[in-house]
């Protein structure tokens, strides 16, 4: 029960939420040069998007970057009319730039990647306990003789690989630990110099962040936290995280149903949308192939264009040059930005025919993400809950900050039909806004990298100021209450 719930409230929130006939299928996104497969492969460049600098001038800020996603911030921030109470925000973003994943570099790492400009801290300490504090302790990675044969013979198999260089795969760069500060910061600038609607000093029954089970979100959520209050030296902040295995953020819970359902859309049989994206672009693999070295049997690296993706954008956006067979040789024959853009387009639609266009995207992500879901759509009824009855405000959470990754952004825009699905970039962010207007009516915004998110479902619409029951509805009939349904869809 969250703290604070008051019996009456929920007689009253009961009374006005009987669900109504409310539209929960499946609308196709538009169709643009993103999930239209052929106009894709016909296309050069990546749109307008951008792959290779967190910087975006001013006035082009709003657009695709991948390094380094479109967020709120005050330069562009719509305040709402003032008829429109802000009254609780709840901010999902994906962690910042990293390193690749070990599973996304190359069989023989060539390239080095130094991370001597980071510090990853890892200590624990008493929770009250004046007299004895740790130390500020953080991780300096070393090499080892074995692991620098590796590294020069390579190895395939995809674990234990020798890496040179001092840089945990993945880990948060130094790059983006000040992306994350610069987030945190404009997000502070927004919610709490122009709004006034955060607390002047850091208040944690006001404020939660959340991370996940992977350590980059936390290292992500130090910066962002101190990009808004500052380092908070002394004081501690709890990152809120859910058990391994369990995760609804990452999200990381079982879910057989939801999984197949996955599976599915990835399917291999000729006649599938997913095999025949492979098959027209198999002259692309085989060329990447023959730089990286991957062998042709491998079929992580041949079922979808997701670990070029990585391997390739991870370079651009930390300024690395694109590989070569031999570092530093061009002669040697060199992934293009040609190809690289190619690579980058097919990320695009990837994406989009996983959780847009393929018609059981919507019930999959359901699946895999309506937990996360239910807790959202929980969160607004009990803030409509505790705002109904007059009670002592002092304790309700005000704002929520969940550090997350592509696969859960992309779940989100899934669920909420997004009109134009994209792979999101770092530091890719949903805001939900809950408005409070005369008469206890409640309205929800939600920003898609700081701007009004549209669907092409017409129950959700141009999701500017949502009646909250018209989105509790739509979530309670495809999540259930206390996420229900997502049982069954997982273990049907
Ligand atoms: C999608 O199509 C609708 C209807 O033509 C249009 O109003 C809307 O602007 C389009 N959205 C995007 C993101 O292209
Ligand atoms: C794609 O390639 C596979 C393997 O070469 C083949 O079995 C399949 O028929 C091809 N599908 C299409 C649509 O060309
Ligand atoms: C990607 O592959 C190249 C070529 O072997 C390698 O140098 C690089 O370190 C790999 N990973 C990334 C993300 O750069
Ligand atoms: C592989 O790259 C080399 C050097 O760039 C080139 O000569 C050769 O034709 C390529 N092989 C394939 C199968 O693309």
């Amino acid at each position: 029960m969250p703290r604070n719930w008051h019996p009456i409230a929920a007689i009253l929130l009961s009374a006005t939420t009987t669900i109504l006939a409310v539209d929960n299928s499946w609308h196709p996104p538009n169709l643009s040069a993103i999930n239209d497969l052929d106009h894709n492969l016909a296309s050069d460049g990546v749109f307008d998007f951008i792959f290779d600098s967190s910087l975006v001038p001013d006035h082009l800020y709003g657009q695709y970057n991948y390094c380094n996603m479109p967020h709120v911030r005050k330069r562009e921030y719509v305040v709402a009319p003032e008829e429109y109470e802000l009254v609780y925000v709840e901010v999902i973003h994906r962690h910042h730039k990293r390193t690749p994943y070990q599973s996304n570099t190359f069989p023989v790492e060539l390239d080095t990647w130094y991370c001597d400009n980071a510090q990853l801290y890892h200590y624990g300490q008493p929770s009250v306990n004046e007299e004895q504090n740790s130390a500020n302790t953080f991780w300096q990675l070393e090499d080892n003789p074995f692991d620098l044969l590796l590294a020069s013979h390579g190895n395939d198999d995809g674990s234990g690989r020798g890496f040179p260089g001092t840089c945990v795969f993945p880990q948060i760069t130094r790059s983006g630990l000040q992306d994350s500060w610069q987030h945190g910061h404009d997000l502070f600038e927004v919610y709490h110099d122009l709004l006034r609607f955060l607390p002047d000093a850091i208040d944690l029954k006001k404020m939660e962040f959340r991370v996940t089970n992977n350590v980059i979100t936390s290292q992500v959520a130090g910066m962002v936290i101190a990009g808004m209050y500052g380092e908070q030296r002394g004081v501690g902040v709890p990152l809120h995280v859910q058990k391994t295995g369990i995760d609804s953020l990452e999200p990381q819970y079982h879910c057989p149903g939801g999984r197949s359902l996955f599976e599915k859309i990835r399917s291999s049989d000729a006649s599938s949308p997913w095999q025949i994206h492979l098959n027209k672009t198999k002259d692309l693999i085989r060329s990447l192939d023959n730089v990286s070295g991957v062998p042709e049997d491998n079929p992580d690296w041949h079922t979808s264009y997701d670990h070029y993706f990585d391997n390739l954008s991870s370079r651009l956006c930390h300024s690395k040059p694109l590989p070569c067979k031999q570092q530093d040789v061009p002669d040697s024959g060199c992934i293009t930005r040609i190809q690289a853009n190619s690579i980058f387009r097919l990320g695009q639609w990837e994406y989009s025919r996983l959780y847009r266009d393929a018609p059981s995207s919507l019930t999959t992500s359901v699946a895999l993400y309506g937990v996360f879901i239910a807790e959202l759509a929980q969160h607004l009824r009990d803030q409509i809950a505790f705002l109904g009855v007059n009670v002592d405000q002092t304790d309700r959470v005000l704002y929520r900050h969940n550090v997350a990754h592509d696969g859960s952004i992309s779940r989100i825009l899934s669920v909420l039909q997004i009109e134009r699905m994209v792979w999101p970039g770092m530091g890719a962010e949903i805001a939900f806004e809950l408005y409070h207007k005369e008469d206890n009516a409640f309205f929800v915004r939600v920003l898609w990298g700081g701007q009004v998110m549209r669907s092409s479902n017409p129950e959700l619409g141009n999701m500017e100021f949502l009646d909250v029951y018209r989105l509790l509805d739509y979530f309670d009939s495809l999540v259930g209450q206390g996420a229900t349904s997502v049982v069954e869809l997982c273990w049907m």
